[in-house]
């Protein structure tokens, strides 16, 4: 049922609101300034002992991965990566005993990752499962986690339980700094960001018309370049991959800073370059990257926290604190690549080559 839209997709993406409202629920402790996990499975002073993170996941998974290690290494202090489950699984990794591992899955059915986590398993590591099925096969074998209450998720490219996963890792983040250095002061703060977001990402489906009408400007495209810096560049690789999957339009994401060791040579009329610009202490070095895209003739659509003199376009956002910005930076560039894709005539909700649940190697 898809509820008076034309796609699951379309659905999906308008249900984040209450996604988000769904994860948040029951889990914020406003007495010590902390969130409470009930499945997490690990006492205050195992988490004193973890010396490092290391996420697990797959696809878009694994982008929310990208976004969950910066949220915590930002907030608990705690050095923590997210690489690819299979690119794991195939290295012969080093599996450290004062390592936390997180695996990440939507379905909770990826064969990469599911293996992944037995393989960790049976050489003695403890692993946590972001997971948004629950009972699936990761959320079985984890030693514990956070389910991420997205609802069902029918659209084989992922939406609302890509931002839920990050809301899920910013309140895992937030349980850990809270055992560790995040002083209260930052955790309210916090608190208070996360409680901003549903009504936030109505603000954002509010410009739905505005996004669909910059779409049809770039619906023609043969590629695309997507731009971030730190925070935004996970933003930036997860809107590149939506834009693929539904519009089969090339796009690439890269590091802002990356252009000019390479990229920049594409930069020309024809290729477009969508760039996060979140207003915080990077704005200027995010600024001084849009000119180098301008004084080579390319296109820019920003997302950003106020228009943007030197981009063609600018997808304004509203502003939460710096951690939480990419939560809200990659709500429009879905609605971005569904309106591409639907200008192209795409079947939406059941791209090419693809299918929901990847349970073979
Ligand atoms: C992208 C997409 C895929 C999945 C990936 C992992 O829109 O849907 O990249 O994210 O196959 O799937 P899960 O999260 O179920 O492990």
């Amino acid at each position: 049922d898809m509820g008076g839209h034309d796609t699951y997709m379309h659905k999906e993406i308008s249900e984040q609101p209450d996604a988000v409202d769904r994860v948040l629920r029951g889990r914020i402790d406003d007495r010590f300034s902390t969130v409470h996990l009930g499945g997490l499975n690990l006492d205050p002073r195992e988490a004193r002992t973890i010396r490092r993170i290391k996420i697990l996941g797959c696809g878009t998974s694994y982008h929310a991965g990208l976004i969950g290690a910066s949220l915590i290494e930002g907030m608990a202090r705690i050095p923590a990566d997210a690489e690819p489950a299979s690119e794991f699984r195939y290295r012969n990794p080093v599996v450290d005993p004062d390592t936390l591992y997180i695996a990440v899955s939507q379905s909770g059915e990826t064969y990469d990752v599911l293996a992944a986590v037995q393989e960790l398993k049976r050489k003695g590591a403890r692993v946590l499962g972001v997971v948004n099925v629950v009972g699936s096969a990761i959320a079985r074998e984890a030693d514990g986690g956070v389910y991420v209450h997205a609802g069902p998720e029918v659209c084989v490219v992922s939406t609302k339980c890509f931002t839920n996963t990050v809301v899920a890792f910013a309140l895992l983040a937030l349980h850990l700094g809270r055992i560790r250095d995040l002083s209260v002061t930052d955790g309210k703060r916090i608190i208070e960001g996360l409680r901003k977001l549903p009504a936030q990402i109505e603000e954002i489906l509010k410009s739905e018309d505005e996004i669909k009408q910059i779409a049809a400007e770039y619906a023609g495209a043969q590629s695309m370049m997507f731009i971030g810096r730190v925070r935004g560049y996970p933003v930036a690789l997860e809107a590149s991959l939506k834009l693929k999957e539904i519009s089969y339009i090339h796009a690439e994401a890269y590091p802002a800073s990356e252009l000019k060791h390479g990229p920049l040579a594409l930069i020309e009329p024809a290729l477009p370059t969508v760039a996060i610009v979140p207003d915080d202490d990077l704005l200027e070095k995010n600024r001084a990257a849009l000119e180098e895209i301008k004084a080579r003739s390319g296109r820019i659509l920003a997302v950003a926290h106020q228009p943007q003199a030197k981009a063609d376009h600018t997808i304004v956002v509203p502003k939460n604190e710096d951690e939480l910005d990419p939560i809200l930076m990659g709500i429009p560039l879905q609605l971005f690549a569904y309106h591409t894709a639907l200008a192209m005539g795409r079947d939406i909700d059941k791209p090419r080559n693809l299918a929901k649940s990847v349970t073979v190697e």
